[in-house]
């Protein structure tokens, strides 16, 4: 089965978070389940060709396409995934991917996406490679199941080809003017209230993937069921209601070859469930590193995010003082964001010192650090697609707190002290309190080393890896073909 794998990020190449993990492992595994996988990426200003040992494809350069009445031109380099044979192919268009960051808030961010999925198809189209399956994810290729079955339909090479989409993330929609449709190259007369390409008068790129696609999936089982009701469906509830029995929850993996306790380059001792006691070398050195006295019975809470309102910090906000104050822990902070959660841990820091590390920015080996040395991972998220980080946590021994919804509901159990079950902490009301009841319970079981032991246990033990999801998603792409 021939699979082309299109994708806005893709680790180790560009990652702003968990989408970029998801697309630089997902395809490995999908590849080792027999298919032969391709993946398309923008060739982002910030992508090292050397370092990654990319090459430019002499016979794949100075490709014409038109976004509204201009000629842009691209080219496109090719890689190999890490450990893999998967084939990624880059789009190269300076113009529009030399930016900053690989999204903006330019004005024509619209027209950067409509390149590179065009760029996609146009690329399928010379490789004479007709895919059996196109795998989208998020809005920055959501037009492309739109455009197999209206602009490039002409081409036999899509006659067969199927689409899905992922939704990683509903809260991102891609939603832009309605004349974007005409640098799109999209049929405008489908542009009307309610239309494929309709939401609320601008034309969203993540509702034509919804429409037009043959399948959807999300990245849990419960975040399939949040994104149809109003609560967490942004919107888009209805469309999805309309598609309910097309749309599949697929709970992401883990690369195992990144994030493993037992092999993690970045850390000071590898350790397993087997000799979970070695964990505390990696505390000692989290502590050292940031310059804290290490005391094995203080506990070390970690936070690794981005800063944004959907991880829940507004719940943190006005208890974070009174817990810190009351309670002899350390918090080691790692992420960036919108201002006032960087402010929040920056006073945090000034008023408690000894208490709060906070490293604003993005840092790979800060992150194995905080995910191997911290006791406790804090993540109390409004809503979460998946998340990735307790997983990481859950295998690295570091008991999660979460709160108890998406991704999150389907991974970390609360403790149960009367079953002895649990391998993390959650609570369900989104309220500062239920959060803050729930740090003073785990910090109650904390001192009890045995229970704790048992619960670390729990989690190291919990099978993440990609094997049973990407059978999942083979089992989907069967079933759209036939
Ligand atoms: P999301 O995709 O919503 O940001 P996930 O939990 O799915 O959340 O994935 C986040 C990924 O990004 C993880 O791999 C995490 O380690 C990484 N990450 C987030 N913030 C940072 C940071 N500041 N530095 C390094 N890695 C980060
Ligand atoms: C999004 C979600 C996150 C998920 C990731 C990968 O960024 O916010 O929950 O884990 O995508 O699917």
């Amino acid at each position: 089965m021939k699979v082309a794998f299109a994708c806005s990020e893709c680790f180790p190449f560009v990652k702003t978070g968990g989408l970029g993990d998801v697309c630089g492992s997902l395809p490995k595994y999908i590849s080792d389940l027999g298919c032969d996988v391709k993946v398309f990426l923008p060739l982002y200003g910030g992508i090292q060709t050397l370092k990654h040992n990319l090459l430019l494809n002499e016979d794949l350069t100075d490709i014409p396409l038109m976004i509204g009445d201009v000629e842009y031109t691209f080219n496109v380099w090719e890689g190999k995934l890490p450990n893999s044979e998967v084939k990624v192919y880059f789009i190269d268009c300076p113009f529009y991917f030399h930016r900053e960051t690989p999204y903006t808030n330019d004005k024509d961010e619209d027209e950067r996406f409509i390149l590179f999925q065009q760029a996609v198809l146009i690329t399928i189209q010379y490789l004479k490679w007709s895919p059996d399956i196109i795998h989208c994810n998020d809005w920055q290729t959501g037009l492309i199941p739109a455009y197999i079955r209206t602009t490039y339909a002409w081409d036999k090479i899509f006659e067969n080809t199927k689409s899905i989409i992922s939704i990683h993330n509903i809260g991102f929609q891609g939603r832009f003017s309605p004349e974007s449709l005409y640098n799109a190259n999209l049929p405008i007369d489908k542009f009307y209230p309610f239309g494929p390409f309709e939401l609320n008068n601008s034309f969203c790129f993540l509702k034509s993937g919804i429409i037009y696609a043959d399948l959807i999936t999300t990245v849990s089982p419960t975040y399939a069921k949040e994104i149809q009701t109003e609560e967490f469906g942004a919107g888009l509830e209805g469309v999805l209601q309309l598609r309910a029995n097309d749309l599949y929850g697929i709970l992401n993996g883990i690369d195992l070859d990144v994030w493993n306790p037992l092999t993690d380059h970045f850390i000071k001792t590898n350790y397993s469930v087997e000799d979970i006691e070695n964990k505390e070398d990696n505390k000692k050195n989290l502590i050292n590193r940031i310059e804290f006295v290490y005391n094995k019975d203080i506990p070390v809470f970690g936070i690794i995010s981005r800063l944004t309102g959907q991880k829940g910090f507004d719940l943190l906000k006005p208890i974070l003082h009174h817990i810190l104050e009351n309670n002899d822990i350390q918090l080691v902070v790692l992420g960036s964001g919108e201002l006032q959660y960087e402010e929040l841990f920056k006073s945090a820091q000034y008023s408690f010192p000894e208490k709060v590390f906070f490293w604003s920015g993005y840092n790979t080996e800060l992150s194995h650090l905080i995910t191997a040395g911290a006791d406790i991972f804090l993540m109390p998220s409004h809503y979460e697609p998946c998340g990735l980080n307790q997983m990481y946590s859950l295998n690295y021994g570091t008991v999660p707190i979460v709160r108890d919804t998406g991704g999150l509901a389907d991974t970390v159990k609360d403790y149960h002290e009367h079953n002895e079950s649990g391998n993390g902490f959650s609570f369900k009301d989104y309220l500062p309190d239920a959060l803050e009841k729930t740090i003073q319970r785990a910090l109650y079981i904390y001192k009890d080393k045995k229970i704790w032991n048992e619960i670390m246990i729990r989690g190291m033990k919990e099978d993440f890896s990609w094997k049973h999801s990407a059978e999942k998603y083979l089992d989907l792409y069967k079933k759209i073909i036939n």
